[in-house]
């Protein structure tokens, strides 16, 4: 099944910007033959600049790669301004909110919006370029307006999904030194409404002194508490605002957002992208992997609390001119129609979501997509994690009809963009295989001293040469930087970026992604560290130590395992009071998506005699797998049975 090759439709290659795999390993040649002229073609052709950069690439201080030197421009004319001669009246965002409601903003509205909201913070709240600014909204318009206000005057936001708990908000606002925090009082969500703007007041309440202003966006008119002098309905002030606010002047370099995500060590890492790069790349990737069309309604299902919103429901979508769906709820509300539902009302050409998703989706409701028509579908998209044969073959057969080829995405909250991928009208795709690199990104697999790794054998997945949108560095740690993706692989005795993540070659050359190699676990497509849920219980006071590790898991990819060694002697009641605590206290300190699916109580956990945690060990007990590894060597081999006795 795995290697069954579905070619392109011919209806979609003979209309696609890049038609075949000739035209595709041209544009790969020419990269390798001159990578900066490459990226400088592109560069010319897509961004408007305000003034033209002096240097393509500079390499003098790497792993700080700095691309489009001395470059000026600003992202938000680059997505609205520009548009408007020819698509003033083209639908922009078109917004479904979960009840039903519908607003269609157009490119013209969008940039009225923005504009105005630009303004807002810039005269009425002092926000200047530079300066941080935390959103914490629901998947409303106003939360695309807010990241493109701040782009308008140069401000630097930080996204935090709105299911990050008020401690994990917190952490964020300080790491950031947030000047203004922009929320909404609650949105809805499984058809009830839940409320964010506690979660922000909670999150003020200590050692967040940077916080200045809180702009509250109205959208389901709950009773929240307002704090004069700091907190602000949105609603009111953006009334009196005027329709323009000129631009900031922005060097290609200035960070245009931080976006905080899991590492295998320590506390998030803000993530710093730039402006020029980071734009450039969207919208290339927007172009070339959806194969967009003038006309068509393009829809991904992310949040955009996560890097696919950024890139794939803002920036890549208007800086490419394309109208954008954005829906605010589950997929199952009202029922597991519901996405089906909306592809048939909207039209939609472009369906992007999430191999967790799909299979949630395959296993509610096999009959729903049936009810509707589908055939608007041209190409498909998966993210964020490996998809399986299963849910890619009735992804392909009963939501495209056979017809769609999926692009299977590979990519990072630090590649900015996608890195590897099929393209819609030239790549012949296998299910569970992400194919190759997109022109221009020299993404290998290798050994950690740069040797190509053999195929059918797992190896590092790097990106060998720096790329437009890449992290520029971790914001105010640049060692953590430098240590966390320079200094795991070399290739010709320079340092590479590694990506954390493990990958095959097929025999055909295919790239299989086979999962992160570190200790980060990804639960529906989202990174959590374990190092972050093993602080978090380990501060439970009956705690003596934990471990952490992904087990796969049916519709989330990997579900959350705990092995916990109590302090004291236990019992059963005690063990069930406690699953619960910790469980509270995960909720508290990060959010509803760090909660364990399992936690087991064990005498100890597997350790070399230097006292290192061999998890390879526990994952396999996890999965009820045999142990292979000689435990000979571990300071307690008889642990290893005790360990399983306890999983009956
Ligand atoms: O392990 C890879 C997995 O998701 C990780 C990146 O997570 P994040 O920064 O949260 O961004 C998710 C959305 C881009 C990667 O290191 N991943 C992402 N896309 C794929 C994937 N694994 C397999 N196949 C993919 N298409």
């Amino acid at each position: 099944m795995e290697n069954k090759i579905f070619y392109p439709n011919k209806e979609i290659s003979k209309n696609a910007l890049i038609k075949n795999m000739c035209e595709y390993q041209d544009l790969m040649d020419e990269a390798k033959e001159d990578y900066e002229g490459f990226w400088d073609r592109f560069a010319k052709e897509k961004i408007d600049w305000f003034e033209p950069y002096t240097k393509v690439l500079d390499e003098s201080n790497a792993p700080f790669y700095k691309w489009f030197i001395d470059g000026k421009l600003n992202v938000t004319y680059q997505c609205l301004d520009r548009h408007l001669n020819k698509r003033k009246n083209k639908a922009a965002i078109i917004w479904e909110g979960e009840l039903g409601e519908k607003r269609v903003l157009t490119y013209l509205d969008l940039y009225y919006e923005v504009n105005k909201t630009a303004n807002l913070l810039k005269n009425q709240f002092g926000i200047k370029k530079g300066d941080r600014v935390v959103i914490y909204m629901p998947m409303i318009p106003e939360a695309a307006i807010a990241m493109l206000a701040c782009a308008r005057i140069g401000a630097i936001h930080s996204v935090v999904f709105g299911g990050f708990s008020a401690e994990a908000l917190r952490d964020r606002i300080i790491d950031a030194e947030a000047k203004l925090i922009i929320t909404a009082d609650g949105a809805f969500r499984r058809g009830k409404p839940y409320l964010l703007k506690p979660v922000v007041d909670e999150a003020l309440k200590e050692g967040c002194e940077c916080v200045e202003k809180v702009l509250v966006v109205e959208r389901n008119q709950e009773e929240i508490n307002y704090e004069e002098g700091r907190d602000y309905l949105y609603n009111e002030l953006i009334k009196t605002e005027s329709k323009y606010c000129e631009p900031e002047i922005m060097d290609s370099e200035d960070p245009l957002f931080l976006l905080y995500t899991s590492g295998s060590t320590g506390k998030p890492k803000g993530v710093q992208h730039s402006q020029a790069g980071y734009i450039l790349w969207a919208q290339m990737t927007m172009e070339w992997v959806f194969d967009l069309k003038e006309n068509d309604t393009y829809w991904c299902t992310a949040d955009i609390g996560w890097i696919t919103g950024h890139t794939y429901i803002v920036y890549g979508p208007l800086a490419a001119g394309a109208t954008t769906i954005m829906y605010e709820g589950v997929p199952v509300y009202p029922d597991a129609g519901r996405w089906w539902r909306m592809i048939e009302e909207h039209k939609v050409n472009q369906f992007y979501t999430a191999p967790t998703a799909i299979r949630l989706l395959h296993k509610a409701g096999e009959k729903e997509p049936l009810k509707y028509d589908l055939s608007s579908l041209r190409v498909l998209g998966t993210v964020g994690e490996p998809i399986n044969p299963d849910a890619w073959m009735w992804y392909y057969e009963t939501i495209g009809g056979g017809k769609c080829p999926i692009v299977d995405t590979w990519w990072q909250t630090e590649t900015g963009g996608h890195m590897i991928s099929p393209l819609p009208g030239a790549t012949p795709i296998k299910p569970g295989s992400a194919t190759f690199p997109l022109p221009g990104i020299m993404a290998e697999i290798i050994d950690t001293k740069g040797n190509p790794t053999p195929k059918g054998e797992k190896g590092y997945l790097c990106i060998t040469k720096p790329w437009p949108s890449m992290i520029r560095t971790i914001w105010n740690a640049p060692e953590r930087f430098k240590k966390s993706y320079f200094s795991t692989c070399t290739k010709d005795g320079k340092p590479v970026y590694f990506s954390g993540d493990g990958a095959m070659y097929d025999e055909d050359g295919y790239i299989f992604i086979t999962g992160r190699v570190d200790d980060v676990i990804n639960v529906s497509g989202h990174r959590i560290g374990t190092a972050e849920i093993e602080s978090v219980i380990g501060h439970h006071p009956n705690v003596a130590e934990v471990a952490v590790v992904g087990k796969p898991h049916e519709i989330k990819g990997e579900s959350i395992f705990a092995y916990i060694v109590l302090k004291g002697e236990d019992t059963k009641a005690e063990e069930m009071q406690m699953v619960q605590e910790i469980n509270e206290m995960l909720v508290k300190d990060i959010g509803a998506i760090a909660k364990c699916d399992e936690i087991k109580f064990v005498p100890g956990l597997p350790k070399t005699r230097s006292g290192k945690i061999m998890r390879r060990i526990l994952r396999a007990i996890a999965k009820g797998e045999e142990i292979k590894q000689d435990t000979s060597t571990l300071e307690d081999p008889t642990i290893v049975q005790k360990i399983q006795s306890c999983m009956l």
